[in-house]
Parts: C-alpha cells; structure tokens; sequence
C-alpha cells in the first residue's frame, strides 16, 4: 500500500523566509544540545545504527528505534524510559507510515530523523570461467539481476520510503532535521561494490537535492558517508579494510558533526579525504589509482 503525500500535506507550516548560509560558517541549523530532543534512528538494531541510538540515549535525547528485529532493538534501548520500539522494514512503506505514526502519537512529531538502515551485497561483473556449459565463480560473488534489485529495494528503494513518511512530518512542523546514511562507496566507482556503490551514489546526488528544497524551508539536511566501520555488515568482508573505525566512534562523530550543523559528514578523515582526492582527478589518473590500490 503507497500511502500518497498530497500538496496540503506538505505545505511549510512556516512560511517565513529562511536566512540561507553564506560563505562561511554550518550549512545546516546547529543541533546544540540533544537532550529532550526527539530523534527517529531507522536501522537501529545491530551495527552504526545501533551505536547512534545508544548515544543519543546517554546524551538524554528520547529516542525511537526501527528496524526489523524487535528483540534487537529491545535490548538495544534497554529499560531507557525515553526509547521508544518502533519496527519496520523499510521495503514496506506502510510499515513505516506507521512507525511515524506511532512516533507522532506518542511524542508529537521528531526533532531529527536518521536513515541508517542498508545492507550490502558484494558484486562483480566477472563473467566467470565456462567448463562443461557451467560458469564457474572467480574471487567473488558475480553479476546476479535478483540481488542487484533487492539490494536498490533496501539501500534505495527503502529510503525513498523512509522520506516518504518524514517529510509530512517536518513539514508540518516547519522544523527539524533528516540525515541520511550513504556511503564513501558512493563517491568513484570501487571493486566488488557494483551495485552497493551505485546505491549509494544514487543517495548522495539526492541527499544534495534534497538539501536546496528543505534548507530553504528551515529544516535541516545532513548526508552521512561513513569509511569502513567494523559491524555485521563488513564483518563479511574479505580483505583488509583501511582505517577501520568502531562503531561506536561513527555515532560520536556523527551526532556531533550534526550538533555543529555540518552538511557532509565523513570518517575517518584520513582515508575518506583521498577518496575526496581521487574524485576530482582526471579519469585516466582516476581509474589507474583505484586500479593499483585495490589489485589483490
Ligand atoms: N559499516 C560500514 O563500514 C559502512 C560504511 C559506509 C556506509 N555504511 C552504511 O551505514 C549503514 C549502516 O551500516 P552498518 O554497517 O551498521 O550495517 P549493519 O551492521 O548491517 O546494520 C544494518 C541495520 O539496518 C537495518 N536494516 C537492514 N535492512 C532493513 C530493512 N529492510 N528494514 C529495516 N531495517 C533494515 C538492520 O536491522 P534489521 O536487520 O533488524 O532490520 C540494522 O539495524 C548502511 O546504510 C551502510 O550502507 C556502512
């Protein structure tokens, strides 16, 4: 069921003009204190998600928790009086109408809404060996149409769902924030990301979309790219991760660069800032470098 946003629905319920940053200072209103405030964190059962929600909790903020896995999310938030379980799945975009319906019900709106929730294929576009009429996989998993589309269903597909149901919400407000959690993956193209990648890129080019139609209208947009963090998620992976983090400095650093009205929020620096670097080279300076540093 695709629960329609209509023009009413959306309409500011402030109309005042919005001073636009200028050449220095945040892009984003400063998110000085988090205590009382109320914070959505969609994928807050295991791994980054999990990390924010329980610091937003020591920080005092009240917080509401979704994702699949109630029993998860549960021992996540505790006995914090100020949790409140919401679940979800993202690809359900009537389960998420409800969990902001229930959100609103009990704490009249959010403050702050952060889209957390991904998951991760690895993929290549090896068309593997052909013995006997059979292909035979090289290193690693190869091109597969399903899980490249049931990846986009959750990565892409999945947020979109989540801005369906957040939107009416600030803009009824006329205040508040979204952040949304992409990746460095989705700043060049890298191995055994082809799809993963994709998606991500996808979420920066909106997320900076969304960015010039909300900041105008005072609320809040912050993009989220983290590098590599050690969760469930790359616990698969099987090569050395450079600069991996605890998940548990990825939510310090991503509440406090939201506090500080940050618009781009990257870690850890020293890695994501050569990837910034390779962005802007040449393609054949580009494609060299990504090349040699990650030939196994
Ligand atoms: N870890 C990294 O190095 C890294 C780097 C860059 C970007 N990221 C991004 O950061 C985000 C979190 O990554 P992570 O490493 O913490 O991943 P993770 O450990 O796999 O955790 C993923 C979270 O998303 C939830 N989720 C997955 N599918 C869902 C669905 N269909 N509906 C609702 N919730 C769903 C999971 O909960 P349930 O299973 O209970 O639903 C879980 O809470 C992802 O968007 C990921 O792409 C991670």
């Amino acid at each position: 069921m695709t629960a329609a946003v209509h023009r009413e629905d959306v309409a500011p319920a402030r109309a005042a003009p919005v001073r636009m940053p200028g050449l220095f200072g945040p892009l984003n209103p400063p998110f000085a204190d988090y205590r009382g405030r109320r914070v959505w964190v969609i994928g807050a059962s295991y791994g980054i998600g999990a990390a924010i929600a329980r610091d937003l909790l020591a920080r005092g903020a009240r917080v509401t928790l979704s994702a699949r896995r109630r029993d998860l999310l549960r021992s996540v938030a505790g006995k914090n009086r100020d949790a409140l379980i919401a679940p979800l799945d993202v690809t359900d975009v009537a389960s998420v109408h409800a969990a902001a319906g229930l959100i609103e019900q009990a704490w009249g709106g959010f403050d702050l809404a952060l889209v957390v929730a991904g998951t991760h294929v690895e993929m290549r576009a090896h068309l593997g060996l052909v013995i006997g009429g059979g292909a035979v996989e090289l290193d690693a998993p190869h091109w597969d149409l399903a899980r490249a589309r049931q990846l986009l269903e959750v990565n892409l597909h999945g947020v979109l769902n989540c801005v369906d149901a957040i939107l009416p919400v600030l803009a009824r407000q006329g205040s508040g924030g979204i952040g949304i959690v992409s990746s460095v993956a989705g700043y060049i193209g890298l191995p055994r990301a082809l799809i993963y990648g994709a998606s991500k890129a996808a979420l920066i080019n909106f997320t900076e979309s969304l960015y010039g139609d909300l900041r105008p209208q005072g609320i809040g947009v912050y993009l989220i790219n983290p590098g590599f963090v050690d969760t469930p998620l790359t616990q698969q992976n099987r090569f050395t991760m450079p600069a991996l983090m605890k998940a548990e400095d990825a939510a310090r650093v991503t509440l406090d660069e939201i506090a500080a009205g940050n618009f781009e929020i990257h870690y850890p620096k020293r890695f994501t800032r050569w990837l910034k670097l390779l962005r802007v080279l040449p393609y054949r300076l580009q494609l060299a470098a990504v090349g040699r540093a990650t030939r196994p």
